[in-house]
């Protein structure tokens, strides 16, 4: 098994796996912050249904598990393929070949961490550690006021901009690694590697139109 894992498709096979972990985490947190458009109480509710859920308790520390696989994965795999070739290609005519995205998956997936970075500071870090956060109530149930947290930060037009950047990379960033994902884990033939790519392209759009619409609309309603 450890064999498995430290060769060279062992490494894309964890790499993929855990991808393809982190893009269903991506839906349901998209998921759970539409509802910040049908207001406080569904959203504070939705999240607080989140932090107190059994299984959720459960799936976070291997979400965390997947983060740090994914990124330390991503890290072995491109310090080795440069070691392979010291000396890089001529990049002359490499578009025609490949996407950008593929050809900047690192640095895309860097940038997407660095934004990750800021965006557990402005949330996660607040509600969990800083308890820079108030309090409501409905129906006798009290809870995070996330709704508030979130929609004040949203106020301030920079923020709004880095987020906005942040779903552009990694949309990016999407855009190859899904049918990259399914290639390497040996679900792509010919007709689907053209399925993949297009439903890949989809899947970016979506995930990086949904994270970049949120703090547009709210820099403009409120
Ligand atoms: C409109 C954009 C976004 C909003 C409003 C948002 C909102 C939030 C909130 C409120 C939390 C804290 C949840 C809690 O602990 O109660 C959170 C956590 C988190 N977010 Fe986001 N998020 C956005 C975009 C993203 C993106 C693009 C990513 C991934 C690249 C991401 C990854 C995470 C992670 C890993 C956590 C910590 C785990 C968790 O609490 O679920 N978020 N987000």
């Amino acid at each position: 098994m450890s064999k498995f894992i430290t060769s060279s498709i062992g490494k894309k096979v964890v790499m993929s796996l855990s991808g393809l972990f982190l893009m269903t985490f991506l839906m349901v947190h998209l998921t759970v912050n539409c509802f910040l458009f049908a207001g406080a109480e569904a959203f504070n509710t939705a999240a607080h249904f989140m932090v107190t859920n059994p299984i959720i308790k459960v799936v976070e520390p291997i979400l965390a598990l997947g983060f740090v696989v994914h990124i330390a994965w991503s890290i072995w795999i491109t310090i080795q393929n440069m070691m392979a070739r010291p000396v890089r290609y001529n990049k002359t005519n490499q578009g025609k070949n490949s996407s950008f995205a593929s050809r900047n998956m690192f640095v895309l997936g860097g940038l997407v961490l660095t934004f990750l970075a800021l965006h557990i500071a402005n949330f996660y870090v607040k509600i969990k550690f800083t308890h820079e956060i108030g309090a409501v109530s409905y129906a006798g149930v009290e809870m995070h006021d996330t709704y508030t947290l979130v929609t004040s930060l949203f106020t301030i037009w920079w923020y709004d901009v880095i987020y906005v950047i942040g779903a552009i990379l990694l949309g990016y960033h999407l855009s190859h690694g899904f049918w990259s994902a399914f290639q390497t884990i040996g679900f792509s033939n010919q007709i689907w590697r053209k399925r993949l790519t297009v439903i890949g392209y989809i899947f970016a759009l979506v995930i990086a139109g949904g994270f970049a619409i949120i703090p547009t609309y709210f820099y403009f309603v409120q």
